[in-house]
């Protein structure tokens, strides 16, 4: 592979605050950013940068490390937009419009579950993600939770097994039985495709009790734990994330200062969803709170046909800032390193010497016209491994 020198970056944010102004960014200014075989190999003022085979100006702009969306829904069919429409009217959030996605679902074909995640994932790409993780978890049978994740493994090494995310209708009179099948029969067709195990862990969705059972099982199948927990109440979910030392637990709405102090002592990322708050009208997670207390942030942004129809990292970053009072440099390294560690990784996030060369060039002269400008298009140019995955002219 060919290398790639990049010139004239105005701004430079690497995430990496032993780099450049030594800030929570570590940002270079003037600066210069080599790329070769699919890494970072330097970067530093203009004036010092070696030669490379390739060359790109960037003519004053910004580079950032390419988004890491750590929490998505991509693979699903059907459409709720009447569910959002009522909700805008006052209707309350509840969960219940998940079943309405599985029935759509199960009856799509492969093909049509493949083109709708294309589709997302296209948009993704194109608004500067450049890592995306996808949940199982509208099949809620065999078959359909495996589809999903044949699908979401076509697209991402990030995928993640929620059959726990509903007790779907035909076990409502026994809810056991269903957590049986999770932890069986699904868990051994589904682990081969995953990285991750997921529960909703919440009012309606899963107790305590179901949570732990089904945590355990994904461990003990090798998968590794993380919680969708406390969206539309105070549950257990974030104590139990830091009972099992899961990377993240994500929503966070409703936590307690005991439940902030388990995930800071647990080492457990707290993932943000502002756009499942945006699209389902609901208060927004207390993000100073959690930072003050040292707790690492992560943004995502849920995509899904239900509580957050969102591709964009660019407008999860805008809401973080003017809706949960993130400085735009909190929620740009929220939305990059802060997922990669919900995702346990340390080759992405990032721009230092050695990290996946995953960047975007801003059509802005810094990072903080990402939530500045608000609904323009400011990604120009992404490389994914080294690679141009998308150029605007
Ligand atoms: O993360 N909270 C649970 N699951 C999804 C929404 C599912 C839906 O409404 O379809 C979420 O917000
Ligand atoms: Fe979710």
């Amino acid at each position: 592979m060919s290398s790639t020198l990049i010139t004239g970056i105005g701004e430079l944010v690497t995430c990496d605050a032993s780099l450049g102004d030594e800030s929570l960014l570590g940002v270079l200014h003037d600066a210069a950013l080599v790329i070769d075989d699919g890494r970072v190999a330097w970067v530093g003022p203009a004036a010092q940068a070696p030669a490379a085979d390739e060359h790109v100006d960037a003519a004053g702009r910004a580079v950032i490390p390419g988004f890491v969306d750590s929490h998505t829904h991509l693979v699903f069919a059907g459409d709720r937009a009447a569910e959002f429409a009522a909700r805008m009217g006052g209707e309350p959030y509840t969960g219940g419009g998940i079943m309405t996605t599985v029935a759509a679902t199960r009856a799509a074909s492969d093909e049509q579950l493949r083109a709708g995640c294309a589709a997302r994932f296209a948009e993704a790409t194109a608004s500067g993600t450049t890592t995306i993780e996808i949940k199982s978890g509208y099949g809620l049978d065999v078959a359909t939770e495996r589809r999903i994740l044949e699908v979401a493994r076509e697209f991402t090494p990030e995928t993640t097994f929620l059959g726990a995310h509903v007790v779907p209708a035909e076990f409502a009179d026994d809810r056991a039985a269903y957590v049986d099948l999770v932890c069986g029969e699904m868990l051994a067709a589904c682990a081969p495709l995953s990285r991750w195990i997921d529960v909703f862990c919440d009012t309606g969705a899963f107790s305590a009790e179901e949570t732990r059972t089904v945590l355990s099982a994904g461990v003990g199948a090798g998968l590794l734990p993380r919680l969708h927990g406390n969206q539309l109440g105070h549950g257990p979910g974030a104590q139990i994330a830091a009972e099992f030392e899961a990377a993240s637990v994500d929503h966070c709405t409703h936590l307690t200062d005991d439940d902030i102090t388990a995930l800071a002592d647990a080492g457990v990322v707290a993932t943000l969803l502002p756009g499942a708050e945006f699209s389902t009208g609901s208060e927004y997670p207390d993000a100073r709170r959690l930072l003050d207390a040292g707790v690492t942030v992560a943004l995502a942004t849920d995509c899904n046909p239900g509580s957050a129809y969102i591709t964009s990292m660019p407008l999860i970053i805008a809401l973080a800032v003017r809706e949960m009072h993130l400085t735009p440099a909190q929620a740009l390294y929220a939305a990059t390193c802060g997922g990669a560690k919900a995702l346990r990784r340390d080759d992405i996030g990032h721009l230092a010497p050695g990290a996946r060369a995953d960047l975007v060039l801003l059509d802005a002269p810094s990072h903080e016209h990402l939530a500045y400008r608000p609904g323009s298009p400011l990604v120009r140019q992404v490389w994914l491994g080294g690679l141009p995955a998308l150029q605007q002219q």
